[in-house]
């Protein structure tokens, strides 16, 4: 049976659109000065897999907009998968899961004529590379929150009633000792939750929630921002 036209037409113009917006983004270029250069050759393994590494969590801040510029758009922001392009966050956290990673990073992939992926070799550098698997590597696991999230609202309203407070005039000292216990029971969160890939700890809202809370008031207010857009996200 054929499609009535009415149908068809928009149909395809929408499957060639898409190609079409696919092959015309221009990649963003990626600062990795925080970094240490790695050199022309490149590695085998993800430089800054270890946790305990100095350029661990450089790589993943800097690997979380590296990807969201120039991945995202086919893979799916913070790496869920819409089902365009695989999930990339399932990949092992090992050197089999990084020579993947690399065939397609530095080739791409193209097929019949078509280019499926565009190999970011000579466009991004190895640091872009290896600091965009860290942050893919530790992206939490699908529903890894999923058992923490009534405590985890709760720590957020708390946080949010303590920057209300002191708004209204209360000594933020008065609050510290809350305000570290829900820090440290934030770390203990983050730590249990798993990766998709296997990695040893994961980076997510919740830890960087933690990381921002030093004390000052205005860090009330941002870790409460952060909380809220990761408990409402996919994570
Ligand atoms: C234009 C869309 C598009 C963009 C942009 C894109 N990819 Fe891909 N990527 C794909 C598709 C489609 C595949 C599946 C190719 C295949 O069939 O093997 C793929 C496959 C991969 C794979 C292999 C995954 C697996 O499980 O087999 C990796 C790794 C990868 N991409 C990394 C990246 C990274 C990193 C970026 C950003 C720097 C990126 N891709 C940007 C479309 C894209």
């Amino acid at each position: 049976m054929k499609l009535p036209l009415i149908l068809s037409i928009p149909l395809a113009a929408l499957i060639y659109s898409n190609v079409m917006a696919h092959g015309d983004v221009t990649p963003q270029a990626m600062d990795v000065s925080d970094l240490p250069a790695l050199g022309e050759e490149w590695l085998e393994e993800n430089p800054w897999r270890d946790p305990e590494g100095e350029n661990w969590l450089k790589g993943v801040r800097l690997g979380d907009s590296g990807y969201n510029q120039n991945c995202a758009r086919c893979h799916g922001l913070g790496g869920v998968s819409g089902g365009l392009a695989p999930d990339l966050r399932l990949l092992s956290a090992d050197a089999d899961g990084d020579e993947w990673y690399l065939e397609r990073f530095r080739n791409g992939m193209t097929q019949n004529g078509i280019t499926k992926m565009p190999g970011f070799e000579g466009i991004l550098t190895q640091e872009a590379a290896w600091a965009i698997r860290t942050y893919l590597e530790t992206r939490p696991a699908d529903d890894a929150f999923k058992e923490h999230d009534g405590r985890l609202h709760a720590i957020r309203d708390e946080l949010k009633k303590i920057s209300e407070a002191i708004a209204a005039g209360g000594k933020p000292e008065d609050f510290t000792e809350a305000v570290a216990g829900m820090k440290k029971e934030m770390d203990e969160i983050n730590a249990a939750v798993k990766t998709a890939s296997k990695a040893p700890r994961a980076e997510s809202s919740v830890s960087r929630a933690a990381a921002a809370l030093d004390g000052t008031p205005e860090s009330f207010n941002k870790a409460t921002e952060m909380l809220t857009i990761g408990l409402s996200a996919t994570e």
